[in-house]
Parts: C-alpha cells; sequence; structure tokens
C-alpha cells in the first residue's frame, strides 16, 4: 500500500478544537460516587473534564472547531468538498454532518457521519484521504466530536471518572508533495461487549403477528482491565506497522499523539515503542477522554502553543469500542 504511487498528495493544513465552558473536577466527582481525587488522578492523570449542558449540541463544539480549522487553512467555507463527521454521540441519529454543513454555510460539500468511537478520528483521517488521494476532492474537513456525558451511567464510578465533551477538527488539501506517510487501522468484533452503548429493544406488537422492537440506547458499560489490556498490546503494533507503511524509523516520529484515554496507556505505549516522555503529547489532565474528539483537540493545542512546527512527523493513534484501533502517521502543515 504504497500512498504516494497515485499522484495526489494530502497536507493537513488547519485544526481547531472547542470544548464546552462547564468544568467537573474531580472533587466534584467525588460527591458524586465513592471516589477521591488521589485514586483519579493516580489511576487515569484526569483532573478536569469539560462537559456541554442541555443547550449546548454536539453540532455547536464542532461547527466552533470547524470555523477555527478552515480560518487555519485560510480557506472558506464555500471551499470545502467534503465534511466527514466521526462522532458517536450525534444529535441525530440520522447524521449531524448535514447540519454542520449548513450551519457551516459550506454550500458545496457532501457531508456524513463516520461511527468508529474512540478510533472516529484516525479512521476519519484514512477515509477522507481516500477522496483526495483518487483525485476526486481538493478541500475536506474532518471532525471528530463526542458528547459522551449524555451516555454515562453517573452513578458508576467505574466509568464516570473518565469521560468528557468535546470537539477537534482538521483541514485535509491536496498537496503535491504527500504528508500521509502511512496507516493502519483494525477492527476486532469478538471483543465488542468489552465496551458498548447499546441499543436495548423491547417487543411491542403493532398488530397481530407483527411485533417490532423498540427501545433505546443504553449507558456505557466497560470492562476497563479488558480494554485497558487491549490497548496497551494493540497500539503499539498498530503504530510498528504504520511507521513501517511509511517506510520510517519509530525514532523519526516527532509526536506520539494517542488517544487520551488514560496517561498510563500513553505512559505504556510510549514505553513499549522507546519514545521518550518529551514526545509524547498529553492533555488528558484538564479534558479527560473525549471520544473521537481527543486526538484532533491535542493536536490542535500543540500546534497552536507551537509544539508541533510545520514538519514535524506525528503518529497519532486511536483505540477504543468495536474494538477498534489504528494509527497514522503524518506531517504537519502545508509543504514547505
Ligand atoms: O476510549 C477507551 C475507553 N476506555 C479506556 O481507556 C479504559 C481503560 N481502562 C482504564 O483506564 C482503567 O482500567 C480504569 C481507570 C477504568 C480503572 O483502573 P484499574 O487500575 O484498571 O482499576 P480496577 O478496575 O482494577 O479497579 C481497582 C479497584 C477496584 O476495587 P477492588 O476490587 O480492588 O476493591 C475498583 O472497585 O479500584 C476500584 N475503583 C475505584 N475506586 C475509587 C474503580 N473505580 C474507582 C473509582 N474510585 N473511580
Amino acid at each position: 500500500m504504497l500512498l504516494q504511487q497515485s499522484g495526489f498528495g494530502i497536507a493537513v493544513t488547519g485544526s481547531g478544537s472547542c470544548t464546552p465552558q462547564v468544568t467537573l473536577d474531580n472533587n466534584g466527582l467525588s460527591q458524586m460516587v465513592e471516589t477521591s481525587d488521589e485514586w483519579i488522578v493516580a489511576r487515569t492523570g484526569i483532573r478536569y473534564r469539560r462537559l456541554a449542558d442541555d443547550r449546548t449540541s454536539l453540532c455547536d463544539l464542532a461547527v466552533t472547531a470547524a470555523r477555527r480549522a478552515i480560518e487555519m487553512a485560510r480557506l472558506a467555507p464555500a471551499d470545502i468538498d467534503l465534511i466527514v463527521l466521526a462522532t458517536s454521540s450525534p444529535d441525530d441519529l440520522f447524521g449531524s454532518a448535514g447540519q454542520i454543513q449548513y450551519q457551516l454555510g459550506a454550500t458545496k460539500a457532501v457531508a456524513f457521519d463516520l461511527t468508529a468511537a474512540c478510533s472516529g478520528f484516525v479512521f476519519g483521517l484514512v477515509t477522507a484521504s481516500q477522496f483526495i488521494r483518487t483525485g476526486v476532492y481538493q478541500n475536506v474537513l474532518l471532525i471528530g466530536a463526542d458528547i459522551l456525558s449524555r451516555w454515562v451511567n453517573w452513578s458508576d464510578r467505574g466509568t464516570c471518572i473518565l469521560f468528557g465533551d468535546g470537539a477537534g477538527a482538521v483541514v485535509l488539501q491536496a498537496a503535491e508533495t504527500d504528508s500521509l506517510l502511512g496507516f493502519e487501522i483494525r477492527s476486532d468484533g469478538t471483543q465488542n461487549a468489552s465496551l458498548n452503548l447499546a441499543y436495548k429493544a423491547e417487543s411491542k406488537a403493532l398488530i397481530e403477528g407483527v411485533t417490532i422492537g423498540q427501545g433505546g440506547f443504553h449507558p456505557i458499560t466497560m470492562n476497563g482491565q479488558e480494554i485497558y489490556r487491549f490497548a496497551v498490546k494493540k497500539v503499539p503494533e498498530v503504530i510498528e506497522k504504520a511507521v513501517f507503511r511509511a517506510n520510517i524509523s519509530v525514532a523519526e516520529i516527532d509526536w506520539l499523539l494517542l488517544h487520551q484515554a488514560n496517561q498510563r496507556i500513553l505512559d505504556a505505549v510510549a514505553q513499549r515503542l522507546n519514545i521518550p516522555a518529551q514526545k509524547v503529547i498529553s492533555n488528558l489532565a484538564n479534558y479527560g477522554n473525549t471520544s473521537a474528539a481527543s486526538i484532533p483537540i491535542a493536536l490542535d493545542e500543540a500546534v497552536r502553543e507551537g509544539k508541533i512546527k510545520r514538519g514535524d512527523t506525528i503518529a497519532a493513534a486511536g483505540f477504543g469500542a468495536g474494538l477498534s484501533w489504528g494509527c497514522a502517521i503524518f506531517q504537519w502543515g502545508a509543504s514547505k
């Protein structure tokens, strides 16, 4: 899978992010469930998370993040050809990307949702890049956004301490040189039960002999230890595979940008790959696990802080429900 072959390269030219105003700290959580700031910090590294109130929609967060990314790329919304919204918590199960297209004024863009939980951003990056690589589209907006607070069981201390809400976005553009160096994305449905936000139906008879199932989605359930083990085993492997495809070495990675799930996972993955801590991007202390939004929020912060510079090589890896996991290796910014 030599990406450069088709002749259409990809440049990542803009980033943006948006998180809700409301902050919940660990002490606030300890008023709700039996936990403590010490336990949460020691086991996860998380201190704060931002939560969307009932007036804040997923589209609100996504549109703000998207506008910032489009502005950084020096484009106008009307220049965008395609919008991919990676989310597991849309405002509308029929999809929220169309509403975002409308609110942005991205009049010529086609827009759709993509669901791959916490791997959504990486899966979205790979998906979006195919449209550029084949020469079909030039300017693509990729958004990762989730409001998992809508779906957390706030009395389950094993999960409610982890999640926060937010949105991040990037603009991908057709370019002569190719900044998407390699990728690898994977799925394993055999472990699906380890992390669910499942629909549960109740039987309802419409007329004699015609029964349908109607119910709703139930809060997130997770086997934390299983997911932890899965992440520290599979994420280093998939990064190594993507590094191989990119034809670089692990030492050439400037920034390890993992899905921000747990500091211990970030540390363990970096250690397995022999990547020094200074190269690991981490902002989960402030936001917790924002699912599909965590990678683009962390990317955007690091870019705006001046940490990530043009030409830097980034290994972005997502992992989560499905189970799904994947890594994309790309260089930041338009080519010089
Ligand atoms: O996007 C992917 C999403 N998911 C993840 O990334 C989750 C990956 N897993 C994890 O991050 C960790 O497994 C957790 C942070 C969820 C849990 O940490 P752990 O070190 O695996 O703890 P544990 O589940 O083994 O629980 C250890 C103890 C248990 O008590 P006992 O049985 O030893 O008495 C739990 O009941 O800690 C207890 N516990 C808590 N105590 C205080 C579990 N949650 C809490 C809590 N506060 N919030």
